[in-house]
């Protein structure tokens, strides 16, 4: 069985671990990519991007291909279901610099799979590879798809369809082995991962309850795929991460807490805007400070201040050896100058 730490390709993309940080919608800003790098994730991913959002110039879904200096190798997942809208948006993907363009397969929302998009594409084959194939001819970076096993519960779609989309030019497959219908209820069948492994040539990604080194390293082995990806687990944990690479069980510290929490903040404010930032980042206070690590009143405490600054202040006076470990954090990361936007501004509509 191969190791959590070596790398792996997709194509003519190195990996260099098999922890892959999973694309989840309201939570996979750059902040949490760039932490999930550090914190040893072989390959992050952008939140599902809509193919008519980017059609349209709508700045806010422009606004999702941001991409950091330090966050490569990324995949910049993308969701519709009109193949030359997938292309051209695949070909922006590519402009702004993403090493992988992923296809979202797999989203339950009805929001999403009413407009023919998402799991709905698990049920219409013929579409699902044209889509693939319309992409794959449009850039020259690898494509991936992201699929559930199907839409009804019980479902094996996933094991017609993997092949036929290999065929149609995807260079990886990533399968979340639960049914549109389930959502997140149940258990992840990795007995389907292990099918879908024998059925094709390319690596396939395990996504699905995989939260501990161990469960992580016996989905390795008992499907043989090439990476396990992680979700939940790393939700204001980018602990996890380090447990699942590297076996480190212990707890981070109050101050390691707040301080990569801080360091969150700070740059979520620059990504989205103190406005927009301060309704996003409610959840991650409860994720962060959960886990038994400060006590119930001080989480809601800190969701009643106003501001983000009120929340960092607040933050640090719990736990002011954070103070340190924030500034050792900033000076070790790239400074907001080398971090480009490498998405050209004429595009982006300023900002
Ligand atoms: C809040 C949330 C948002 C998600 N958004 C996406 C998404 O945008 N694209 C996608 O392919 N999967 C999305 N997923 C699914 C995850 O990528 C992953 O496959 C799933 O959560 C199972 O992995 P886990 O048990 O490690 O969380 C989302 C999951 C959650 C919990």
């Amino acid at each position: 069985m191969p190791d959590l730490r070596d790398s792996w390709w997709i194509d003519t993309v190195e990996v260099p671990t098999r922890v892959v940080l999973a694309p989840m919608a309201g939570v996979s800003v750059q902040a949490f990519r760039r932490q999930g790098r550090r914190y040893g994730a072989g390959l992050v991913c952008s939140e599902m991007v809509s193919c008519a959002g980017i059609e349209h110039g709508n700045e806010r879904t422009l606004g999702y291909l941001r991409v950091a200096a330090d966050e490569h190798p990324l995949a910049i997942q993308l969701f519709g279901s009109d193949p030359r809208a997938m292309a051209n948006a695949a070909r922006m993907v590519e402009a702004v610099g993403a090493d992988i363009v992923d296809l979202n397969f797999g989203c339950p929302v009805k929001k999403v799979t009413r407009t023919g998009a998402g799991a709905h594409l698990l049920e219409e084959p013929d579409l699902a590879c044209r889509l693939v194939e319309s992409v794959a001819n449009a850039v020259e970076i690898p494509v991936t798809v992201k699929l559930r096993r199907g839409v009804r519960n019980g479902s094996r779609a996933c094991l017609e369809l993997g092949p036929r989309l290999v065929e149609a030019g995807a260079a990886a497959l990533t399968l979340h082995p639960r049914s549109a219908e389930q959502m997140y209820t149940g258990v992840a069948d990795h007995s389907l991962t292990a099918e879908l492994v024998e059925l094709v040539d390319v690596p396939v990604v395990a996504s699905g309850d995989v939260t501990s080194r161990a469960r992580a390293q016996s989905v390795l082995a008992t499907t043989g795929a090439a990476a396990v990806m992680v979700g939940r687990g790393a939700q204001g944990n980018p602990w996890a991460l380090r447990e699942i690479l590297e076996g480190d069980v212990s707890e981070p510290s109050r101050e390691e807490v707040v301080a990569e929490l801080v360091l969150f903040v700070r740059e979520v404010v620059r990504e989205l805007g103190e406005r927009r930032a301060t309704g996003f980042l409610k959840k991650f206070y409860g994720w962060y400070l959960g886990r038994g690590r400060f006590p119930k009143p001080f989480k809601q405490e800190i969701l009643l201040l106003g501001s983000t600054e009120e929340v960092v202040q607040r933050l640090l006076a719990a736990a002011p050896g954070a103070i340190e470990l924030v500034e050792r954090l900033e000076a070790e990361l790239p400074s907001g100058d080398e971090v480009t936007l490498e998405l050209p501004v004429s595009i982006y509509g300023g900002g």
